[in-house]
């Protein structure tokens, strides 16, 4: 016996030893590969298309002494739009995973030994163009085997400094149609000059008021220390949060003559948002008068903007106002990229500042699920995770650069307490909460969760026991074969002939209703209704079963309708995506949808789509405008490689863009196709006219969409918001003047000026508003031309700084304009906040001048780099 447990124990140690060697010999592969081989990629060429695909260089150097042989390691990369899974002639297969993950591994025979010192140089087929670096995503990660899978070292961080320069039209073009390029700092410079002699307007506000009057000969001082606020009964919560906001003391009676004061009033031409603003500067008060508490929180915005901007010296005004559309929102997707609570407080204390009211709370898609279902707890243990994992049941795979661990913001849910804590900063501010759940598409995160939910039912089942949890299975096709598929997600779309696809739904909505009712009770919920992949049930069993035959679009159409009956009956009005209600050539009957207001949320306005927002207002739909081509703010800020976002629906869209939006005449905003070929909309919605808008009551307002595939970090977050939500307020809350000019040329002439104002607003006021309140935003870069032996800078908002640095980036100092000695130079210049720790990208300016004569050349325009150093200062 004695000798027998001996030999057991000799076993167990010589299996132990041999575990521990192999595992260790793939941790020792995997960590050399993290550190040693270095990945360098480069597009070869955006306008020619091989097959439909943009082909793109990815080196892969092993930098290390060791030489890699042929195993079971892999590489793994993310992908916005999707790659091919194919065969590569450098020896290894470029896989897909699921979504946007993708990983290189040896191919077989094929696969010769790595060596030390070598490269291996693949050709990869990518499905869209890469024409900006933010096109591509950090955390490349290595595994093999159950090694703890590790980070490509050369690919971490948000610099993506693995992407080679941006130095031909070949790299930076979007097809070979594409009509821009990035701007030189000398076209800037020329640019910017419109900008010249900017005015100061301490008594701006923005939003514009719908009525102003002010005597500016009849001037007070205003302090705080002699300045109190009066408590009011009727505005409690927007009394105290001014006394907070302003940090000046707060009394229930009037301890002082200077005081502010806030009546409520019983004006029945004040609508519940519309407030009037009385400065009387020769007695020295303020009163803010509001029937309803929003219109006392505007009254309180215009305030608090006016003594922000004064100076301690203020004038006799007068301020009516009221809004020019009942719905101001914006759109943050947490999905792609969670955003902790206290970002999304200091956007809804954004939001306020600018008087928009409604936060359309994106929390599921296919990359993760948000927020907290106690009933169903599968959805956040495993859909608000993404990490590495060779197991089913612990997360969904990384996606868009998340890495393979669950510490970064590819992971994250609020729970309900978290959530209720945002509603209620939310409900304070008169914001309203609309969560959307996207249902039947964008729905992997959701369906996954659900199947390991199925998978612990069966086995509870196959031990014989008899109180089974429900079943809320999404999904249950045959096995599909991935290698064959061209979808990057073959399998996200709920099944509308599944029973339990609708106890889902049902058991969502109670759980979201429970959760708002005590802080603001749900009103509206989102339900997507965009982007199912045709073709997406046709392997449906349930289907199958049950005989169902139908089109996708049919099927998609009856599943909306049922999940209308399900939120009408529980008393919630929806929301939808365009394309959700839109199955034949024209609307849904509004009928088929039981809930009594559907609110449409028109965001494709690529080719003739544009029509359709005119249809739905027609049909009988509340239209809320997302247009792609002006309110998408995962969209690129400038036509140049180095800006961060995506292009698909546009080139660009920066704040002068927004600003120039003009929501009540649809048709005028089409100038432009994605790539800035001119568009006659006379011919465009099938050569013909497109249909004139019969009920424009029926638009109810705009809202900005801040899809998030390229928001990992908080300065990103910001950066694509601001300013461009501060000109998207403006146009929700104010009409316009110019809007109304029928003459295009006039018309256009009068919108510069006023856009002229609103940037010089932006400049001397709003982003040091942003700056006090710690909200990124984007700075364009600077202008700049040698003129006269005098490098000219100029910025496109005032009351900037400029900085130059003449080591790379090492060292920064502010610049100012002088005269320079004969030499050539290498510039790094950028735009700075004066008020905060806010830069440009930087942009890279060579010349030479000589004592004789001046000469000037910028390198190539790509030769615009971010530096490391500016990014270090960006990030
Ligand atoms: C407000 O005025 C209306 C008539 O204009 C009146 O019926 C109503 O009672 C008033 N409400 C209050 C609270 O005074
Ligand atoms: C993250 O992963 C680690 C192991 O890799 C695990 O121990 C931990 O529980 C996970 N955290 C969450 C929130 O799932
Ligand atoms: C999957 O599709 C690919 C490409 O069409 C094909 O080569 C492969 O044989 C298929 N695999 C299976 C299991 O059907
Ligand atoms: C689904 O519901 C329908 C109608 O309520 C019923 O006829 C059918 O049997 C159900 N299917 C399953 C699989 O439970
Ligand atoms: C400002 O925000 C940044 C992140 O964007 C954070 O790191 C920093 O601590 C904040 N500063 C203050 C004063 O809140």
């Amino acid at each position: 016996m004695q000798k027998y447990m001996m030999k057991l124990h000799e076993n167990i140690l010589l299996l132990w030893i041999f575990i521990v060697h192999e595992v260790s010999t793939d941790q020792h592969l995997v960590d050399y590969i993290a550190e040693h081989v270095t990945v360098k990629v480069h597009v070869v060429d955006n306008t020619a298309l091989i097959d439909g695909y943009v082909q793109e260089y990815v080196s892969l150097s092993n930098t290390g002494s060791m030489d890699i042989s042929n195993g079971d390691w892999k590489i793994y990369h993310n992908s916005l739009y999707g790659k091919r899974d194919e065969e590569l002639h450098c020896g290894l297969r470029n896989h897909h995973a699921l979504g946007g993950l993708y990983y290189l591994t040896p191919n077989g025979d094929k696969f010769k030994t790595f060596k030390a010192g070598e490269t291996l140089v693949c050709i990869i087929h990518n499905r869209y163009s890469l024409a900006a670096r933010s096109d591509y995503m950090p955390n490349w990660y290595v595994t093999s085997n159950d090694a703890e899978p590790k980070t490509v070292v050369s690919t971490m961080g948000e610099g993506i400094n693995y992407v080679e320069d941006f130095d031909s039209y070949l790299r930076w073009k979007h097809g070979k149609t594409d009509q821009y390029k990035p701007y030189s700092p000398e076209e800037r410079y020329d640019m910017y000059k419109m900008y010249d002699s900017p005015k100061y307007n301490p008594y701006k506000i923005v939003p514009t008021p719908w009525s102003v009057t002010s005597n500016r000969r009849v001037v007070m001082t205003f302090n705080i220390e002699e300045w109190m606020i009066v408590y009011s009964d009727a505005f409690k919560f927007e009394s105290t949060y001014l006394a907070d906001i302003l940090g000046i003391a707060i009394h229930t009676s009037r301890a002082s003559n200077k005081y502010i004061q806030f009546v409520k009033t019983n004006d029945s031409n004040l609508g519940p948002e519309s407030y009037n603003l009385n400065i009387d500067a020769a007695l020295e008060n303020i009163e803010i008068l509001a029937n309803e508490n929003p219109g006392a929180f505007y009254g309180v915005q215009t305030l608090v903007s006016l003594i922000e901007g004064c100076n301690g010296e203020m004038i006799a005004m007068n301020i009516m106002d009221k809004p020019r559309f009942l719905y101001r929102g914006i759109m943050i997707d947490t999905a792609r990229n969670f955003k902790p609570v206290k970002w999304i407080l200091k956007m809804i204390d954004a939001m306020s500042m600018y008087k928009l009211n409604k936060l359309h709370f994106h929390l599921t898609d296919d990359e993760g699920w948000r927020i907290q279902i106690p009933s169903i707890p599968e959805l956040t243990e495993i859909g608000s995770k993404r990490c590495h994992s060779e197991i089913d049941g612990v997360c969904l795979p990384p996606q868009l650069g998340s890495g393979p661990h669950n510490t970064t913001l590819g992971t994250g849910f609020y729970s309900v307490d978290e959530y209720k804590t945002i509603l209620k900063y939310a409900d304070d501010r008169h914001v309203e909460v609309i969560p959307e759940i996207e249902t039947p598409g964008h729905s992997s995160a959701a369906i996954t969760a659900m199947n390991y939910r199925e998978s612990k039912i069966s086995r509870l089942e196959s031990i014989g026991e008899q109180n089974l949890p429900p079943s809320y299975l999404l999904e249950m096709s045959m096995e599909r074969n991935m290698t064959s598929s061209p979808l990057k997600w073959p399998r996200n779309a709920i099944d509308p002939c599944l029973n339990t696809s609708y106890k889902f739904i049902s058991k969502v909505l109670d759980a979201l209703i429970d959760i708002h009712k005590d802080v603001q009770p749900l009103k509206t919920v989102h339900v997507g209704g965009d982007e199912v992949p045709d073709g997406a049930w046709d392997e449906s069993q349930a289907c199958k079963e049950n005989d169902i035959h139908l089109s996708t679009k049919q099927q998609q159409k009856s599943f909306m309708k049922q999940v209308a009956d399900i939120a009408s009956s529980k008393g919630l009005d929806i929301g939808v995506w365009d394309d959700g209600v839109y199955a034949e050539d024209k609307p849904d009957s509004k009928e088929d949808y039981k809930s009594e207001n559907v609110y449409v949320y028109p965001w494709d306005t690529r080719g003739d789509k544009i029509k359709h927002t005119a249809e739905f207002a027609d049909a009988g739909y509340k239209v809320v405008l997302s247009l792609a081509t002006y309110l998408y703010f995962g969209h690129t800020q400038g036509p140049d490689p180095e800006e961060r976002g995506l292009y698909w629906a546009t080139r660009y869209t920066d704040t002068q863009k927004v600003f120039g939006l003009m929501p009540d005449d649809l048709y005028a905003n089409v100038l432009e196709d994605n790539v800035g070929n001119t568009i006659d909309i006379n011919t465009f919605c099938d050569g013909k006219i497109c249909p004139i808008l019969e009920n424009p009551g029926n638009i109810i307002g705009l809202e900005a969409s801040m899809f998030s595939e390229n928001m990992r970090t908080e300065e990103e977050f910001y950066y694509m918001g601001f300013p461009r939500i501060v000109a998207m307020a403006e146009k929700s809350w104010h009409k316009a003047s110019w809007e109304d000019i029928n003459d295009v040329i006039e018309r256009n002439k009068e919108r510069d000026i006023q856009w002229k104002e609103f940037s010089d607003n932006l400049g001397f006021k709003e982003l040091s508003r942003l700056d006090k309140r710690n909200i990124s935003y984007r700075l364009p870069p600077p202008g700049v031309r040698l003129e006269e032996n005098v490098l000219k800078v100029n910025t496109k908002y005032p009351n900037l700084l400029i900085e130059a640095s003449n080591d790379i980036g090492k060292s920064w100092e502010t610049y100012t304009e002088s005269k320079i000695q004969a030499g050539s130079y290498s510039y790094l210049l950028r735009t700075k906040s004066r008020t905060g720790d806010i830069y440009s990208r930087s942009v890279e300016f060579k010349f030479a001048v000589s004592s004789s004569m001046t000469s000037s050349w910028s390198w190539s325009t790509s030769l615009i780099i971010l530096t490391v150093i500016s990014l270090l200062n960006l990030l």
